[in-house]
């Protein structure tokens, strides 16, 4: 459904995505993570023909979006980083102008509108001005105005980013649910849970290339297989100490603590029962280790 190239995205002199190469099939639940900064809406913005591409080639459904915006547009939604209402007006006001804009006959405007303020939990406010809703709810309008013109393709930035979670799970559910009936779906996130929970494909990018691509299990049993035991502070050069010999061991360290990555569960029982020791958790490596380990940095400092 998507295809790039080796797409290369400029502002002057700086690049903001840098010989990108990906294929998104219809279908698919595909994400795409990165830290702020990574490209991520840049790539997405160059889907729909908002920002030219530098070089390199782009498809969506088939068509170039230099060329066929409006014929993407039609069959795409998209959930925008930030959410564009006109704060002025109503949810329904806001909702029809959109209708309109995208060519929804006359007669079926007002029936598709109430359908999807119902299907996003947000009836209640139809007649509500944008600036009397809370942050969640504007964002499940935005999914509404996204979701308009029955797209094949649906585009998520960082749809959750910011929200509590009782919303955020709500959003993951609807997701799930058009994922199933049959809707493509590409989602930007820095959340990893996000897309592990949702996404059956990613790409890792930093500093606009891919670091890293495939399944969640995927990258993770190649990037960082095992398991991960965490040990606090005051425990930091006790650990060193007895895990610098052995390559059967790799440390980390960050503000949070030490990290210990093995191969094996049993590896890091011993480590800290021999050495009485208590880590803060043991866990299986999770996307985030994956992340860290190939953008080189801590997400929560972007996030
Ligand atoms: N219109 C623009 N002009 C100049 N620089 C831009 C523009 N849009 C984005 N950038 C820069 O490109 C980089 C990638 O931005 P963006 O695609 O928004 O990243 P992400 O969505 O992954 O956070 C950032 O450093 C950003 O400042
Ligand atoms: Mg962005």
């Amino acid at each position: 459904m998507i295809t790039a190239k080796s797409l290369v995205k400029k502002f002057g002199d700086f690049t903001a995505v840098d010989g990108l190469n990906l294929q998104i099939n219809q279908g698919e639940c595909f994400g795409l993570l990165g830290p702020n900064g990574a490209g991520k809406s840049t790539f997405i913005s160059m889907t729909y023909g908002t920002v030219q591409r530098t070089s390199g080639e782009l498809t969506v459904f088939g068509y170039d979006p230099k060329t066929h915006s409006r014929e993407i547009k039609k069959r795409m939604g998209v959930v925008t980083q930030e959410n564009a209402l006109d704060e002025s007006l109503t949810v329904f006001e806001n909702m029809m102008i959109y209708c309109a804009f995208i060519g929804i006959p006359k007669a079926e405007r007002q029936k598709r509108v109430e359908e999807l303020l119902d299907y996003m939990n947000l009836m209640h406010k139809k007649d509500m001005p944008i600036m009397a809703l809370s942050g969640g709810m504007k964002r499940r309008l935005v999914f509404v105005r996204a979701l308009l013109g029955k797209p094949e393709l649906l585009i998520l930035d960082e749809p959750t980013t910011g929200l509590d979670p009782a919303v955020r799970h709500l959003l993951w559910g609807k997701v799930k649910e058009l994922h199933s009936q049959g809707t493509t779906i590409v989602l930007t996130t820095h959340y990893m849970h996000e897309a592990e929970v949702l996404c059956n494909r990613l790409v890792i990018m930093n500093k606009g290339i891919v670091a890293g691509h495939g399944s969640p299990k995927e990258l993770i049993n190649q990037h960082t297989p095992g398991y991960v035991g965490i040990f606090s502070d005051d425990d930091r050069a006790h650990v060193n100490q007895i895990t610098s010999n052995d390559s059967s061991y790799i440390l980390t360290e960050d503000t949070s603590g030490v990290y210990v990555r093995t191969n094996s569960l049993e590896a890091l029982t011993t480590l800290h029962t021999k050495n009485n020791l208590t880590p803060l958790q043991i866990r299986p490596s999770n996307l985030e280790d994956v992340f860290l380990k190939l953008t080189g940095q801590d997400i929560t400092v972007d996030a």
